[in-house]
């Protein structure tokens, strides 16, 4: 299964890509993660994105199409793949077609002001990256993680100013894809207002061969 999460910054794309990586045992990719853990090495690569992502703004299309070229033809990707956060422009969507037939693209749509609230709360462990929320799903400990005992962080990019700049960037070059793919894929909508189970009860609906 080939499978693309669409939606805006902090619907829930990482959370779901999670749960259909383990139920599937295919690889979630994640162009935030690869490029995070890029900044993170200090690499050239992550050096050229982090001023980017830490404004807020969007990497250059050339920059994560290469990314996402390379992480395909792994042999971890055969049997399928979840996309999380790739495309998110037209020249992406354009590219990835080049690349590979997309069996499924989800819509996860959900209000602006939910977004910023699960944005601005969201805290990640340093040490093994699972992820919590201050109010929804709080560690028992504060800022230490449950499952390792690491620290958990906020990421630079949740605070209240660049969330704005991020959805903005949304809007402007990510939202065409949703009539890009309504025309090439079917594309199916999921309420990601809805529990962190019923959202993924409706995916695992939209994936499975009926
Ligand atoms: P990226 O890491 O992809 O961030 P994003 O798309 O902005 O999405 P998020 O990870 O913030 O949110 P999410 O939808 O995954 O929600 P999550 O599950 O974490 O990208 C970061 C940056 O990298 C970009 O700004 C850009 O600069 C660059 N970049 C990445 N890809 C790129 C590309 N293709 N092209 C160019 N640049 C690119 O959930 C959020 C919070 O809500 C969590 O706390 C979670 O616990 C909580 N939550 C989730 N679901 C629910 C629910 N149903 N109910 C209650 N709480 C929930």
């Amino acid at each position: 299964m080939k499978l693309i999460l669409l939606g805006p910054p902090g619907v829930g794309k990482g959370t779901q890509a999670n749960l259909l990586e383990k139920k599937f045992q295919i690889p979630k990719i994640s162009t935030g993660d690869i490029l995070r853990s890029e900044i993170q090495s200090q690499s050239s690569l992550g050096q050229k994105a982090q001023q980017f992502i830490n404004d807020g703004k969007l990497v250059p299309d050339e920059v994560v199409i290469g990314i996402i070229k390379n992480r395909l033809q792994k042999s971890d990707c055969r049997q399928g793949f979840i996309l999380d956060g790739f495309p998110r422009t037209l020249p992406q969507a354009e590219a990835l077609k080049k690349i590979t037939p997309i069996d499924h693209v989800i819509y996860l749509k959900c209000g602006e002001e939910e977004l910023i609230k699960r944005l601005e709360g969201r805290r990640t462990c340093s040490r093994c990256a699972k992820m919590y929320h201050i109010i929804f799903t709080s560690p028992k400990k504060e800022s230490v993680c449950d499952e390792c005992g690491g620290d958990l962080v906020q990421r630079k990019d949740d605070h209240r100013q660049t969330i704005a700049k991020r959805l903005q960037e949304y809007d402007r070059l990510t939202k065409p894809l949703l009539s890009y793919y309504k025309t090439e894929k079917n594309l199916k909508s999921v309420d990601g207002l809805a529990a962190v189970e019923d959202v993924f009860k409706r995916l695992l609906t939209m994936v499975s061969p009926s």
